[in-house]
């Protein structure tokens, strides 16, 4: 599998603090079965002082670790880049950081609570680059939990909605894995990772989201979520994906849930 979210470049953000505990998460990875990852710190101003220039720096320090260590976990430069509220969509574009190196692909996150007015706008302003956005965690936003239907709306633009496998695991709460189940069911979820910060806190959990992907959406599905579209990304291939999805009706994740505690 390839986990295209995580924070294992260690000291830029909240995510590994320092070269040995990237190297043990390196190796949580591994034995989840991720055998490559995107390294997505956050570049979010207002929160970290970093850079993208800095982040790149961390990256190839760190492809050079693990190597020396013998640690057998590719990582591919990228970034969670946060859509602030009061940054416009076209100067949010010019800035943004892709996932790979010249990758088509571009990850960004935004409030959990308060969703921003213009994330259908930066989907366009990214596409007018040549971008393609993909959109993390949506449902960990709270207006997004009680209202889905703008997911809709930026799939038709042309995004790709990464869902936190921490989310289907219950780590993050229930209302995020009720939204998160619920945008699987209606097919407005294309990507899966791990999001992974922390050893125990918020671990590589790619294995454990996938399995449950796999109850609501079928196993052919969960591969492509957790494989073949990541590694497409990769490669800097365009992903296609359903684009006409209906998040009108508001049974969100009940039926999953269900099954669930049924089961
Ligand atoms: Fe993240």
């Amino acid at each position: 599998m390839l986990d295209l979210h995580c924070h294992i470049l260690p000291g830029v953000d909240d995510g590994a603090v320092d070269l040995p505990d990237a190297l043990e998460l390196a190796r949580d990875a591994l034995a989840t079965g991720v055998r490559a990852v995107f390294a997505t710190s956050h570049l979010w101003e207002k929160l970290f002082d970093t850079s993208p220039e800095h982040n790149y720096a961390e990256w190839k320090h760190l492809v050079r670790e693990l190597k020396r260590a013998d640690i057998p976990l590719e990582v591919f430069p990228g970034a969670e880049n946060y859509l602030a509220s009061d940054v416009s969509a076209a100067e949010f574009a010019k800035k943004a950081v892709p996932l790979g190196e010249n990758g088509k692909h571009v990850l960004f996150d935004f409030s959990l609570r308060q969703m921003p007015p213009h994330v259908g706008d930066a989907v366009d302003a990214l596409a007018r680059r040549g971008l393609t956005a993909v959109i993390a965690h949506p449902e960990r936003n709270a207006d997004l939990q009680r209202d889905p239907r703008p997911v809709a709306d930026w799939i038709a633009r042309g995004a790709l909605i990464q869902i936190n496998a921490p989310s289907l695991v219950g780590i993050h709460g229930e209302a995020p894995a009720a939204a998160a189940a619920d945008l699987l069911e209606r097919g407005a979820g294309h990507l899966l990772a791990s999001d992974a910060h922390h050893r125990r806190r918020r671990p590589f959990c790619l294995d454990r989201g996938r399995e449950i992907a796999a109850r609501i959406v079928g196993a052919e599905e969960a591969k492509l979520m957790c494989e073949d579209r990541p590694w497409a990304i990769a490669r800097g291939e365009d992903v296609d994906v359903p684009r006409d999805v209906n998040l009108e009706s508001r049974a969100r994740g009940a039926r999953f849930l269900r099954k669930l505690f049924d089961s």
